[in-house]
């Protein structure tokens, strides 16, 4: 063996060490939010190599929390819209979402203008091939910024 592939392989245990097991994968996804009530994208598709999601929300507008605040909720699609209208009494503090609800697999907090906020969670939690919505819980809002997240 050659010392230049010594090194490769001495590398490549070292990668291993560190992910925790082999098969782990971090998938991240990054999604921007405006002043104009809108997510920049309509699609999330999540490899089904992935064991965890990483995402990432920003709001690049400049209006605050209280005029223009915006979240990222994953739900089922079936409980899309039952959770976002449980949710718009819910208030700020709550991150409009209806307290302890099993229905929301994940979600950020809210936040204004110029903020970003990130969180993760386990694919372990979605089904391949299930039918997922994505959408911002904040009142009035999940009618436009929503869209589909895919694993498969
Ligand atoms: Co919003």
């Amino acid at each position: 063996m050659t010392r230049s592939r010594m090194f490769s392989a001495l590398i490549l245990c070292a990668g291993f060490a560190a992910s925790g097991t082999a098969f782990a994968k971090t998938c991240d996804v990054e999604i921007e939010s405006n002043d104009a009530m809108q997510f920049n994208k309509q699609n999330i598709a999540i490899a089904a190599d992935c064991t965890e999601v990483a995402v990432t929300l920003k709001h690049v507008g400049k209006l605050p929390v209280a005029a223009m605040g915006h979240n990222w909720v994953l739900t089922e699609t079936a409980a899309f819209m039952p959770v976002a209208t449980a949710g718009a009494s819910a208030g700020l503090a709550a991150d409009y979402l209806p307290k302890g609800d099993a229905r929301v697999i994940a979600h950020t907090k809210t936040i204004g203008g110029g903020e970003t906020t990130s969180i993760k969670f386990p694919t372990s939690k979605l089904k391949k091939g299930g039918d997922y919505t994505f959408f911002c819980s904040f009142p009035g809002h999940w009618g436009i910024m929503k869209g589909k997240l895919t694993f498969s």
